[in-house]
């Protein structure tokens, strides 16, 4: 489960795609169906992409469903379901892995972009360039990376254990990021994905 801002009207919305749809078997069913989710996510294509996608259509009948999307689709998944494309799109992006031609075909057809990872599991955060151009924001590197994300109108959702990061990344939301910085933040790509199969 994942704390996501955005799919619903609420201000804070519970999705989930942490299960299989093949394994849809009774109790997972009623499970989904009592958990009170606003978005459930396919969580990888797999083989049958437009068939698991049908499943969730169904499911997205369920009054107690929000809303239905996919995860780690490509461009070429997502082809396949323009007869019903999905609203929603979860996939790994950071300035260190930016999917831009994914990123422009989502936006043209409507699909709102989920960033996980988005702190690129806190892997890049001693990136010299990174602390310096913080420094110069009055902000922490995973600020920079956050308020990068918000400011490209992904929905970001950055995970943390600790009471003083979630307070920090909340607080990443009111940054104003000047032009340059943004600039420079783009000129990070080196498709370093931390989920590479995805990618
Ligand atoms: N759809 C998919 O296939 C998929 C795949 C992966 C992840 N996700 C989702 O993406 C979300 C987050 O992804 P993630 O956990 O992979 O990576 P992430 O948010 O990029 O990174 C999490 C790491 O960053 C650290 N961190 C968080 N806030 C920080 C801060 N302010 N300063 C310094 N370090 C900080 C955390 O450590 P602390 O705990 O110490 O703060 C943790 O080690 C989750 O909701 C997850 O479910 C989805």
């Amino acid at each position: 489960m994942a704390l996501a801002e955005g799919a619903s009207a609420a201000a804070i919305s519970l999705c989930s795609n942490h299960f299989p749809v093949s394994l849809l078997g009774f109790e997972t069913a009623l499970f989904v169906r009592n958990a009170g989710i606003d978005l459930l996510l396919l969580h990888a294509p797999g083989t049958e992409p437009l068939s698991a996608w049908e499943v969730m259509l169904e499911i997205r009948e369920w009054e107690e469903i929000g809303d239905v999307g996919v995860s780690n689709f490509n461009i070429q998944h997502l082809q396949l379901l323009k007869n019903s494309p999905p609203k929603w799109n979860q996939i790994q992006i950071s300035p260190f892995v930016q999917r831009r031609e994914l990123v422009n075909y989502c936006q043209r057809q409507g699909i709102k972009i989920v960033a996980h990872s988005p702190l690129v599991k806190g892997q890049k955060l001693d990136t010299p360039r990174l602390i310096t151009m913080a420094n110069k924001c009055e902000c922490t590197p995973a600020q920079l990376l956050l308020a990068w994300s918000v400011n490209k109108g992904f929905v970001t959702i950055p995970r943390s254990s600790k009471r003083e990061h979630l307070q920090a990344n909340l607080e990443a939301k009111e940054i104003i990021l000047p032009t340059e910085i943004i600039q420079q933040l783009n000129s990070f790509e080196e498709g370093y994905a931390t989920h590479p199969q995805h990618y």
